[in-house]
């Protein structure tokens, strides 16, 4: 799948798309680990494959897994040839454990477990003596669940815009600073993006005057993936370390804060990347709209509040090393920052906490965006009827 370029501009160079498929069906992805300094691609036949590339974060973004774990499963699916000698309870039982095995890759975005749940559904609902052919069937799933993603993130990108511009803009105020946290561009989605889908609406609406990212500390996702995509895309943009966000909000007239998510649950509350609950506190602060922009496959609906999130930990090396390039030699390598044995060893003054993501209150959100609408936070309540946008 080619990257959405702005409309009018240029189809995006390949380093912005995080999967591609050649016409002889396989899948590649873009190791993520190397952006921006190199583009190398990777290939992905077997879920045992994307598992690895997942869990390594080769590959990162909610909506981005869940595609390549469900192509992962087709690719593996087109070429397995021993099914033909094997009974449908078989072949039910198998594909069911790979899509538990796939969904263990990382545990906070939804969208992975909603996209091994669609699968599981759809097998368990199956009945002994259907004419269904389980096999392509559940191909289909794995595809649909791939291409969903483009034509939803462009409503989202327009009903983020619109909501925004509506609160901010007026007969003086004709392009809005927006501030965005991580990376949720084409690189963590199959295109165009979440977050970055409204912050790129508003610049094809000719409304934005600068997009504000957080570097986005430990794995840089802001300064090594965002800021990629803004430049590439040529939208005005600044890049912030994550611990200037307060002075910026003192000394710049911030329009909004607009964040993607891992999972959302029922009262509102949102898990999203490490930094954004910081970023909340510090909006309500400063009267800021806070948006959280998010396909319908990352509300979980299942859950009451954040408090039942499982939060993933990252390994401490996540924290203590940084990869770049190194100047001198012209080449990636990876540095340790800090003391040697911290993280690594039993004492303890070396421990290291590093958990992936945090969990924003939605007493702290103005509203939530989904393909479907915005729903916005009534004044004086404590809860989003995320519901209504499903
Ligand atoms: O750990 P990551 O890089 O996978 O975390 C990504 C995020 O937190 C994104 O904000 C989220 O997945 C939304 S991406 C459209």
């Amino acid at each position: 799948m080619v990257a959405q370029a702005p409309s009018g501009k240029k189809p995006l160079p390949d380093m912005m798309t995080s999967i591609r498929i050649d016409k002889s069906g396989q899948v590649e992805i873009v190791d993520q680990l190397l952006l921006p300094h190199s583009v190398k691609w990777i290939p992905i036949s077997t879920p045992e494959e994307a598992f690895d590339a997942i869990k390594t974060m080769k590959i990162r973004g909610a909506p981005a897994i869940a595609s390549l774990a469900a192509l992962s499963l087709k690719s593996t699916l087109s070429k397995c040839e021993t099914f033909s000698s094997k009974s449908k309870e078989e072949i039910i039982n198998w594909i069911k454990e790979k899509c538990d095995y796939l969904q263990s890759s990382r545990p906070t975005a939804v969208n992975l477990s909603e996209a091994m749940n669609r699968i599981r559904n759809y097998l368990s609902s199956y009945k002994e003596g259907e004419e269904d052919d389980i096999v392509e069937k559940v191909k289909q799933i794995c595809q649909d669940v791939h291409e969903e993603d483009l034509e939803r993130n462009m409503k989202m990108g327009k009903l983020g815009a619109d909501w925004l511009f509506e609160q901010r803009g007026n007969e003086n105020k004709k392009s809005l600073k927006v501030v965005t946290v991580c990376n949720t561009g084409s690189l963590a989605t199959s295109g165009y993006g979440t977050a970055i889908g409204v912050i790129t609406a508003l610049f094809e609406n000719e409304q934005l005057d600068t997009a504000y990212y957080a570097q986005t500390t430990p794995y840089h996702q802001g300064s090594r993936l965002t800021s990629l995509e803004l430049t590439t895309l040529e939208i005005p943009a600044c890049m912030i370390c994550d611990t200037m966000l307060g002075s910026l909000f003192q000394h710049e007239d911030i329009d909004g804060v607009i964040v993607g998510a891992d999972r959302v649950v029922k009262n509102g509350d949102t898990a999203n990347k490490i930094g954004t609950y910081q970023a909340a506190v510090l909006a309500q602060r400063h009267n800021i709209p806070f948006m959280v922009v998010a396909p319908v496959t990352t509300i979980d609906l299942s859950l009451s509040t954040g408090a039942d999130i499982h939060i993933e930990q990252r390994p401490s090396v996540e924290a203590t090393q940084v990869r770049g390039l190194n100047l001198e030699t012209g080449k990636l390598s990876v540095v340790r920052i800090t003391p040697e044995g911290v993280g690594e060893g039993d004492k303890p003054w070396q421990k290291v906490y590093n958990p992936s993501f945090d969990v924003t209150p939605a007493e702290l959100i103005s509203c939530v965006v989904t393909e479907k609408g915005v729903a916005e936070r009534k004044q004086g309540e404590k809860s989003i009827d995320v519901a209504s946008i499903c």
